[in-house]
């Protein structure tokens, strides 16, 4: 059946991969992608699938409720599927209302034009929000996230997220918003922006500068191939059931400091040097304030509810997204010339 969906932030690393998905999957679909084009929005990311009959770019921002307004009405979508947001722990903590704005206003204005257009409970229609594991606060050594455990944010960032994961519950409770929400953890892959740890480790190792691990580098992580987050929004916005939480996650946690080193090694391999090469640039530096200890999902309420599961072994996803930064050492050059410089003076000298 034809749909209009409207996904928001699909010039970015994740958003990207799900336009991609749902481009090249569903040619009776229309996809309109909504993208501020902020540093990490990058149309660069989506050059493959740009001119296919079934996709549309916008530049617009969410923060901007008559735009947002204009836009639903231009299109009538069926479905909205909610990834824009600013999405950098250590940015929300030098510049807190930017998240606040993106991430809490920006999705009420969506959720205003949704709940505008569509009746309450109306079939066929479905808000999707996409949220992050890191609303759940911070765990001990033990212990997973559950879709039941209490939300207890840490940073501006994960308390902006959860405010609009509250946001999009109310609107579901209060005016009948058709409605699910997923909560992944962390994400690696192609087309990361490289203020993130892996992005940002294999752009230092190629240019043969310190890797700063933050604090004693024993923080823990729960690692998911971004295609298979794609893959899995795919099968909730279809599958999942109205009102529902889903909690995605890699099962596969590592510590920062064992993950960078398989990284190095990888990264040694890959550019034929001796291995220990890249490991000499492990350099430990001032913790980020409020870091979360520990995140790890158990997700399988969406394996044993939807049958979905990652597809890749953790190591075959590092080497796939080494070789895919590799063999695009311009796509990475574009995006660190310029403001990135800026970025990383302020945060790493
Ligand atoms: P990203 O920073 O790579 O991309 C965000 C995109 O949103 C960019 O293209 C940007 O231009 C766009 N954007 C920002 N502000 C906007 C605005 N005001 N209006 C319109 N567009 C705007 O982020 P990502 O890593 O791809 O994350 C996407 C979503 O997934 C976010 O909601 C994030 O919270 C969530 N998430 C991310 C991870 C992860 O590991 N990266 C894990 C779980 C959940
Ligand atoms: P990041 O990729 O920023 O994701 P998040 O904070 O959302 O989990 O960081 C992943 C982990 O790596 C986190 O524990 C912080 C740590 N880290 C460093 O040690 N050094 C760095 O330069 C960065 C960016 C992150």
């Amino acid at each position: 059946m034809s749909k209009t969906i409207l996904i928001t932030g699909g010039a970015g690393f994740i958003g990207s991969h799900v336009v991609r998905l749902f481009v090249n999957k569903y040619p009776d679909y229309k996809i309109i992608n909504l993208d501020k084009l902020t540093y990490a929005g990058n149309l660069e990311n989506l050059r493959d699938i740009e001119n296919k009959n079934n996709y549309i770019f916008e530049k617009g921002d969410i923060v901007d409720e008559g735009y947002v307004i204009d836009l639903f009405a231009k299109y009538n979508f069926d479905g909205v599927i909610h990834l824009a947001a600013e999405s950098h722990v250590d940015r929300s903590i030098t510049n807190p209302m930017e998240f606040i704005m993106t991430n809490v206003v920006g999705t009420v204005n969506l959720l205003n034009a949704a709940k505008d257009l569509w009746k309450a409970n109306e079939e066929g229609k479905l808000f999707y929000h996409v949220s992050t594991d890191e609303v759940y606060g911070s765990l001990g050594d033990t212990g997973l996230f559950l879709e039941t455990t209490s939300y207890d944010p840490q940073s501006p960032y994960s308390s902006s997220k959860a405010s609009s994961d509250h946001f999009v519950r109310a609107y579901g409770n209060t005016y009948g918003m058709p409605y699910v929400i997923s909560n992944c953890s962390n994400n690696y892959g192609p087309n990361q922006f490289p203020e993130k740890l892996l992005p940002l480790f294999i752009n230092n190792i190629l240019n043969g500068k310190a890797l700063p691990v933050y604090g004693d580098g024993k923080f823990t992580r729960d690692w998911l191939y971004v295609v298979d987050h794609a893959i899995a929004i795919d099968k909730i916005y279809h599958e999942g059931r109205n009102g529902e939480t889903y909690n995605i996650g890699g099962f596969n946690e590592w510590t920062n400091i064992d993950l960078i080193k398989i990284l190095c090694k990888q990264m040694d391999i890959a550019l034929g040097n001796e291995v220990g090469t890249a490991e000499e640039l492990i350099t430990y530096v001032k913790d980020r304030p409020g870091h979360d200890k520990r995140y790890a999902i158990d997700a399988n309420k969406l394996k044993n509810e939807l049958g979905w599961a990652p597809s890749l072994q953790f190591e075959e996803g590092l080497v796939k997204t080494i070789l895919w930064y590799l063999a695009n050492e311009k796509w990475m050059n574009n995006i660190t010339s310029g403001d990135y410089q800026k970025y990383y003076k302020q945060q790493y000298n």
